[in-house]
């Protein structure tokens, strides 16, 4: 009999390379993961697994009916967790043609990929499979300072082409269900952060920059908040959403972390005041400089986690001081993999995103 296992989506990327190593290190099934291997897909991030024998890599997009219906018939796994994205908002503003292939259309094939190979499932067989889809706090839209955080049940209103490309996804994910039947599981969850991020998001744009002497961008007046969640804490969501949740749900993940930019980037600087002092001596914060602001920049982002407390027995296990810690001494200790990330194409971007950006 062919072992049981799950087919990821992404998991090359930030958040799909630590689920897979959490996946592997926890649980008993085999992983698959499929990637395109964008920009943002890195082998790399994916060294302490490529040798294990419940680990494989297909290359293809999710687009891809064809390929994405051959990998389901041949591996026929009891899930697939879709992380597969365009997941940068500037990139999104430059650029919003790839979010709405990828986010939109891609997100589109692989479901009508997946309906047709849960289909012909035997009938208690397809009740168990799940298709987890996971998203973001965006598409509810920007909260006002004491609005309350976002519930499962707050309207959609995204306001980046990037937001809305991922609202879109949702959507189809839910008519899935809803038309189809398809097990389908929705998580929205806040800015993630930790170990193996691109150094195009905040948190390891400033840990790098800083450590190169270079300045410290920060949009608008820096007052813009974010709930910060640590990777790890994500991926212990995701897989007990994938085990306990109710088909046709969706779960907001949060981790209750709310910070103001500026907050997050001070915070950075002082641990690296600590652990790693600029040869000048100076304080990094000597190197935060105020920019022109991100179009339609999104005020503040909370959620409200309570059901996924209630229903899966999630909680996350780090504060942001714990986690924003452990996330520089990574950037520190893994400066391999950062030399891998800081490419000719990551250099376009930066010049791309920040040469054009008046300091204020
Ligand atoms: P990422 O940009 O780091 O990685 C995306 C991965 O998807 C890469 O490996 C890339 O190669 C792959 N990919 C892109 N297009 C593809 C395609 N057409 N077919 C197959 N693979 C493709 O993203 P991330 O930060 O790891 O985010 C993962 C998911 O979580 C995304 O769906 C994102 O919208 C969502 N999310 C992320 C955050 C965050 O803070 N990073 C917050 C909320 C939600
Ligand atoms: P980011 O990490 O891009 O995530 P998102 O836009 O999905 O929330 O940005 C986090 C916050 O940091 C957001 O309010 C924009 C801000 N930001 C800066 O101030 N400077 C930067 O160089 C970047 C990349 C982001």
């Amino acid at each position: 009999m062919a072992q049981t296992c799950i087919i990821v989506t992404g998991g090359a990327g930030f958040i799909g390379a630590n689920f897979v190593q959490q996946w592997i290190s926890t649980e008993p099934a085999a992983v698959i993961n499929l990637d395109k291997l964008t920009y943002a897909g890195n082998p790399a991030s994916l060294r302490a697994v490529e040798a294990n024998p419940n680990y494989a890599f297909t290359h293809a997009d999710i687009g891809d009916f064809a390929a994405v219906s051959r990998l389901l018939a041949q591996r026929k796994p009891v899930a697939v967790v879709n992380f597969a994205a365009e997941s940068h908002v500037d990139r999104s503003i430059h650029g919003p043609g790839e979010f709405v292939q990828t986010n939109l259309v891609g997100t589109f094939q692989l479901l009508e990929a997946v309906r047709g190979y849960w289909s012909a499932l035997p009938a208690d067989v397809g009740r168990r499979f799940r298709f987890l889809h996971v998203s973001t706090d965006e598409v509810y839209g920007s909260l006002q300072p004491g609005d309350a955080p976002f519930t499962e049940q707050t309207p959609y209103a995204p306001n980046s082409p990037y937001s809305a490309s991922k609202a879109g996804s949702d959507h189809l994910v839910r008519a899935y269900h809803h038309t189809y039947g398809l097990p389908t599981i929705t998580t929205n969850c806040s800015n993630n952060y930790g170990p193996y991020q691109f150094p195009e998001k905040l948190i390891p744009l400033i840990i790098l920059n800083a450590l190169a002497g270079k300045p410290l961008p920060i949009y608008g007046d820096g007052l813009n908040v974010r709930d910060w969640l640590y990777v790890g804490d994500h991926c212990t969501a995701v897989r007990l959403a994938l085990s306990k949740g109710r088909p046709g749900e969706t779960y907001n993940i949060g981790g209750n972390n709310e910070r103001a930019n500026i907050d997050v980037v001070r915070t950075i600087c002082r641990i690296l005041d600590e652990l790693r002092p600029a040869d000048s001596r100076k304080p990094y914060e000597s190197l935060i400089t105020f920019v022109a602001d991100r179009p339609g920049h999104d005020r503040r982002y909370a959620i409200d986690a309570t059901k996924s407390s209630d229903e899966l027995g999630w909680k996350p296990a780090e504060t942001f001081e714990s986690g924003i810690r452990k996330t520089v001494r990574w950037y520190l200790d893994n400066s391999d993999w950062v030399q891998g990330v800081v490419s000719g194409e990551y250099r376009k971007w930066m010049a791309k995103n920040y040469d054009t950006r008046e300091a204020t």
